[in-house]
């Protein structure tokens, strides 16, 4: 068993199965986001509470916070909506399972919760980051998130491509939710050619047109023929089907666990695709939060904390390349070389 403590049980209130995985609090507390999505079963909910708990863990220990990794999710039945009282329920249902925690674990928004859900939680234990600055917390963290994948862009193009100029390279951004919608802002202004773009909600067609891009299915997406693709809506998208469709050379985005299973980084490799590990990029929202909510940082040092993200990963991708092996194995092993000091089991 590769966790330190997995809860799970039927919210008194709502009756939904509420799941919070402790993968590991050897660095310090465990933090995570709270997950609200639907799942054919809520087993499905434990199997992605399991991994993303353990990507957390790698993830902060990268981002050089210390923060272990943890996360939680509320696994609906398909199709069930929530009202607000359906949602406070639920809410509270969370609180209190983290609040048996005791401290172990805090929480944060992720898909399917935002600031609003976390003072929610907050009503019942303290352990919950990224409330509504008029309620205390630092706010919505997307749009850090978005900035350490901006600082990402820039390294991996160095690498890559031999320079770190946006406005000589062309972008596909998959999901234009809170965060992808951030980034394409981001690119527009660094002078980025018209993105390729493409979201499941159709909505999403007007923040496209603001910024010029160009709209397009998330399949044509995937595969548009640009030179880095920006995976930022859910997980699982890299697969043995899908990475020989690809027609980008580099990839980098916020989307959690982009790989299915560990073993296509080497597909990716295998076809000379430079893929930026996700924990690495897509750990702007902790630093962030961390920074302003437990360093009492303003969101400007938070934000130069953010950045810093763009030379871990240059590093790792200089490992990678140094040692001739995948950004994937370079990052996970520094990661477990960070948590495995510091739990005393190797010698500093
Ligand atoms: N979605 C964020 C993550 O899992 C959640 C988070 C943000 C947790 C900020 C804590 C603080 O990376």
């Amino acid at each position: 068993m590769e966790h330190e403590r997995i809860l799970i049980e039927r919210g008194q209130r709502s009756g939904l199965p509420i799941i919070v995985a402790v993968h590991s609090t050897a660095l310090g507390q465990a933090i995570g986001g709270c997950r609200l999505a639907a799942y054919p079963g809520w087993r499905d909910g434990l199997t992605d509470a399991l991994r993303l708990s353990a990507a957390m863990t790698d993830k902060c220990a990268l981002a050089g916070l210390p923060n272990g990794g943890g996360k939680t999710v509320v696994a609906l039945p398909p199709g069930r909506i929530l009202d607000d009282t359906a949602r406070r329920d639920v809410l509270h249902d969370v609180a209190d399972v983290i609040a048996s925690l005791g401290g172990a674990y805090a929480t944060g928004p992720d898909m399917g919760t935002g600031p609003d859900d976390m003072a929610t939680i907050a009503e019942r234990t303290p352990y919950a980051f990224c409330r509504p600055v008029d309620a205390g917390g630092s706010g919505d963290s997307s749009e850090a998130t978005a900035v350490g994948v901006l600082a990402s862009l820039q390294a991996l193009c160095a690498e890559r491509f031999g320079s770190p100029d946006l406005s000589a390279h062309t972008f596909a951004i998959l999901g234009l939710g809170r965060v992808g919608a951030h980034l394409l802002g981001l690119l527009d202004e660094a002078g980025a050619p018209p993105v390729v773009v493409s979201d499941v909600d159709e909505n999403k067609r007007t923040v496209a047109g603001k910024h010029g891009a160009t709209w397009t299915d998330p399949q044509r997406c995937l595969t548009a023929d640009v030179d880095v693709l920006v995976p930022a809506a859910t997980g699982g998208l890299l697969t043995a089907a899908s990475v020989p469709t690809l027609r980008c050379a580099a990839i980098a985005g916020p989307a959690n666990n982009q790989l299915d299973e560990p073993a296509t980084a080497g597909l990716l490799h295998a076809r000379g695709i430079l893929w930026a590990p996700d924990i690495v990029v897509s750990a702007g929202g902790i630093v962030h939060a961390t920074a302003v909510e437990l360093r009492h940082e303003t969101s400007g040092q938070a934000t130069a904390r953010v950045r810093a993200i763009g030379e871990t990963l240059a590093e790792i991708l200089r490992t990678a390349r140094a040692t001739e092996t995948t950004p994937a194995a370079a990052a996970r092993s520094r990661a477990r070389n960070l948590v495995a000091r510091a739990s005393g089991r190797l010698a500093p």
